[in-house]
C-alpha cells in the first residue's frame, strides 16, 4: 500500500487546509498510533492505516461537521480497487470504523477500537488530555503509548509518513508571498 499516493489524490479534493486542525498532520500521527496500538492489540494493519487516512477526509468544515465519517467511508469505497486493495471483511471493519468514528465509543472488535484509540490520542493537538473513559484498549489506556502519543499531538510531531508533502506546503506558501 503507497500511503502518500493516497494521501495525495485524497488531497485532490480535500476542502480545507492541509495542515489545519483535521489534515494530513493528524492523520499521519493516527496512522502511527493506530499501527502501534493494532501492533500491541492484534489489530488490523491496513485497516488502521486506512482509517487514518480516510476518516477525516471528507470534512468540510473544522467544527463537529455531522455526516463527515460516512462521507470519508463512501471516498473508500471509491477509491478500494484503484488504490487499494482489502479484503471483504477488512473493508467492512474498516467502513463502520470511518461511519461512526464521531458518534460511537465503544465497539467489541478489536481493529475497530484500535481506529478509534489512535484518533482519540491525538486530542491533544486542540489542548484536550485523552480520557481513559473514552478509550478501548489495553494499550491506549497504557502511560507508555497514551503518554507518547499525548506528547507527540501537543508538540504537534510531523509524522514521516507527511513530512514531504508538509514540505511542499510550505514551498506553495513561500511561492505565493514572493508572487
Ligand atoms: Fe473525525
Ligand atoms: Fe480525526
Amino acid at each position: 500500500m503507497n500511503v502518500t499516493a493516497i494521501i495525495e489524490s485524497i488531497l485532490e479534493e480535500y476542502a480545507l487546509p492541509w495542515n489545519g486542525m483535521h489534515g494530513i498532520i493528524h492523520w499521519g500521527r493516527v496512522l502511527e498510533n493506530g499501527l502501534r496500538l493494532a501492533k500491541a492489540s492484534g489489530g488490523d494493519l491496513e485497516v488502521v492505516t486506512l482509517f487514518a487516512l480516510f476518516h477525516d477526509s471528507r470534512r468540510i468544515n473544522e467544527g463537529r461537521d455531522p455526516g463527515h465519517g460516512s462521507r470519508g467511508a463512501l471516498l473508500a469505497e471509491q477509491f478500494r480497487g484503484a488504490h487499494f486493495e482489502l479484503s471483504d471483511k477488512s473493508f467492512e471493519l474498516l467502513q463502520y470504523a470511518c461511519t461512526w468514528h464521531t458518534d460511537e465509543v465503544n465497539h467489541e472488535d478489536i481493529t475497530v477500537q484500535c481506529c478509534w484509540d489512535a484518533d482519540r490520542l491525538d486530542l491533544g493537538r486542540v489542548g484536550m488530555s485523552p480520557n481513559r473513559r473514552f478509550l478501548n484498549t489495553a494499550a491506549a489506556k497504557s502511560d507508555d503509548i497514551l503518554n507518547w502519543a499525548h506528547g507527540r499531538a501537543a508538540m504537534a510531531f510531523i509524522p514521516e509518513c507527511v513530512q514531504s508533502l508538509c514540505e511542499r506546503i510550505e514551498v506553495r506558501a513561500a511561492t505565493t508571498d514572493v508572487g
